[in-house]
């Protein structure tokens, strides 16, 4: 797309939202153009919040299905739109709410702490939600006594074991990308830029991670507490094993510093389903409308409240 051609299209889809009384919401893995043009920008935990709190009658939500699906639960008075409905998340797809049920029947009595990608019919399956950026805080707020489900994500489950010191019970659910992040990527890197501090997300693959655990050049952060911790810390030169969509953000916002991605392959192609010109289309003529059936909603809601609660 030209440099016209995306200015013109970034003032009209300003100017839609203006006319339909809408909120534009982008995850951090979102192409460069449509995070230019949102409201906010932030992680799942984050964006949440804002869904929860917005006095907008409309969320367009820049993300993927369980996202705009979780804005629902929360605001369930407001139209929430999608610009692609197949932006989906190969992690939300590694559990059924059918699975969930036969899971919880084999372990009776426990508790359940779902992270935020998963569906609405697992969520309202579940306890507790979570998301990276709370999902340690969370798990240490429930009695010691309790077992713990934790899904679906397999790597964040055993990080979590780690930083709690809990003996969690994990569903085997991994996300494409961040299991594709090898170590060999990261490797290289220490081997190219010893200098340089190192900001894994938890849903890395597990070899990464664990080669992580004791450098104290290494921090395990979700997306939005990797850009506050860049901002916050005296070095200049970051590499970055997440998604690499957040490069923009982490270069717009934090100027002067180095960001580079361990992996060019980390790319979420159901992230990137969503851009300007189906933005556009979404805000003009309201696709596509997100909905949850009221009684998943009603049950979902208690475990995704907790979730934008406790931080
Ligand atoms: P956060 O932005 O919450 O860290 O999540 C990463 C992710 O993979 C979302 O799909
Ligand atoms: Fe899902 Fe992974 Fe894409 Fe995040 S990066 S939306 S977890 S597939």
């Amino acid at each position: 797309m030209t440099t016209m051609l995306t200015d013109v299209l970034t003032a009209e889809v300003r100017e839609l939202a203006r006319e339909h009384d809408a909120v534009i919401l982008a995850h951090n893995y979102q192409v460069p153009e449509v995070q230019d043009v949102a409201d906010f920008i932030g992680d799942s935990l984050g964006l949440s919040q804002q869904a929860a709190q917005t006095n907008a009658s409309v969320i367009v939500f820049c993300g993927v299905h369980f996202m705009a699906e979780t804005a629902k639960i929360l605001s369930p008075e407001k139209t929430v739109l999608i610009p692609d409905l197949d932006a989906g998340c190969s992690l939300a797809e590694s559990i059924t709410a059918d699975q969930l049920r036969s899971w919880k029947a084999e372990h009776p009595g426990a508790l359940v702490v779902s992270y935020v990608n998963t569906s609405a019919d697992v969520k309202a399956e579940s306890d507790y939600c979570c998301t990276s950026g709370n999902a340690q805080a969370i798990i240490e707020s429930l009695p010691a006594d309790r077992q713990i489900l934790f899904l679906p994500d397999v790597f964040l489950g055993i990080w979590l074991e780690r930083v709690t010191g809990r003996k969690l019970t994990v569903w085997m659910g991994e996300c494409h990308v961040h299991a594709g992040i090898r170590p060999a990527d990261i490797e290289r890197w220490q081997d190219e830029a010893p200098d340089a501090e190192l900001l894994v997300h938890p849903e890395c693959g597990c070899a990464s991670q664990c080669m992580a655990f004791g450098n104290e050049r290494t921090h395990i952060l979700s997306t939005e507490g990797m850009v506050r911790f860049a901002k916050e810390s005296s070095k200049d030169r970051f590499l970055v094993a997440t998604e690499t969509g957040i490069l923009h953000r982490l270069g717009k916002e934090i100027p002067g510093k180095t960001f580079e991605a361990v992996s060019e392959q980390a790319v979420c192609q159901y992230m990137k389903m969503i851009t300007l010109e189906k933005l556009h289309t979404s805000l003009r003529t309201g696709v596509y409308e997100v909905d949850v059936e009221a009684d998943i909603a009603r049950r979902a809601r208690r475990a995704v409240e907790r979730m934008v609660t406790i931080a």
